[in-house]
């Protein structure tokens, strides 16, 4: 009987974003290897250190790494968290310079020692860095995309959730677009349970989800990174969660429909940017992008997204 080879996932960087999504693999078992690879000796050493000892109490997945590039070798999915990060009020786009640099230096030698993995971008500006990354690493469409809006849309889905008084899992509502401040709600097919937002009520106050409020919670998604930001420097725990989820759905091959960011190619009329929507992730990344029913007003805000973005990928082109 072969045994089949265990799944390894490789997270580069050991920062706060990295660290809490080896943290999140290891507690959920998203995969039986997790490496954690950082240039920075010292901190990515004690960093592994620090999770390994914590395994006696996840499940059997096991934590190794170090600053050696080589440790990348053979990954199914390496999951990309290293940069520079939003200082307190700087936009995700003020990243791009600083961090295309990082990617031409880091991605190529990495391609070659893992020649058949599926590289998650989660360092921003993810949608222009995973546009970037496709043209350097000519990787086919799909083995290279970023985490894009997955973790707007659970914010989204929280603060839902915590409106209705029901659970999160419960709530199905996505952000697309721009993994920045042109997100957008797909309000016009969001659903609680089987019941469209729009007709939620709430006992006899009535409808819980009037447009104002539709409003408010838009803003407080948009502005939620620099509200935390704000408060304890950096986000770290909902986007390893996050990362940990879609490095699932890839080494599971579950085909799960996520709002991941690929470079859309005759999209809506959209070519060569890289922006979310919602998206089959399995095994070898995005396998489809999904046209969705998107109103008048969404329609127009995709294609806002759009053209932010692709003024930023010009840039680099
Ligand atoms: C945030 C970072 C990951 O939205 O862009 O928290």
């Amino acid at each position: 009987m072969t045994i089949p080879r265990s799944t390894k996932l490789t997270i580069v960087g050991a920062g706060s974003v990295g660290t809490s999504l080896a943290y999140a693999a290891l507690i959920r078992g998203s995969a039986r290897e997790v490496v954690l690879y950082d240039i920075a000796t010292a901190k990515v050493d004690a960093e592994v250190l620090d999770l390994a000892h914590g395994t006696p109490f996840t499940g059997s997945s096991r934590i190794t790494g170090g600053s050696d590039i080589n440790l990348v070798a053979d990954s199914d999915v390496i999951v990309i968290t290293a940069g520079a990060k939003q200082e307190p009020g700087q936009t995700r786009l003020q990243l791009a310079e600083v961090n295309v640099g990082i990617l031409e230096k880091m991605l190529p030698p990495m391609v070659a020692l893992a020649p058949n993995a599926v590289f998650i971008l989660v360092t921003n500006p993810c949608d222009v860095l995973t546009a970037v990354a496709e043209r350097i690493t000519n990787l086919p469409p799909g083995r290279i995309f970023s985490s894009g809006t997955v973790l707007d849309s659970s914010r989204l889905r929280w603060i839902v959730a915590e409106a209705a008084a029901v659970a999160p899992q419960s709530v199905h509502a996505l952000i697309i677009g721009e993994h920045g401040d042109t997100e957008f709600p797909l309000w016009s097919s969001a659903t609680i349970g089987q019941t469209p937002l729009s007709q939620w009520t709430d006992g006899a106050k009535g409808l819980l989800f009037p447009r104002e409020r539709l409003e408010t919670i838009t803003h407080d998604v948009v502005h939620a990174a620099y509200k935390v930001i704000a408060g304890k420097g950096a986000t770290n725990y909902a986007i390893g969660l996050s990362g940990a989820r879609i490095v699932e759905a890839v080494l599971q091959n579950e085909r799960s429909i996520l709002p991941v960011s690929s470079v859309l190619h005759g999209y809506r009329g959209i070519d060569g940017v890289a922006l979310s929507v919602p998206s089959v992730v399995g095994a070898g990344g995005v396998q489809r992008v999904l046209d969705t029913h998107l109103d008048e007003r969404e329609a127009e805000q995709l294609q806002h997204s759009a053209e932010t973005l692709a003024a930023s990928i010009a840039l680099f082109s």
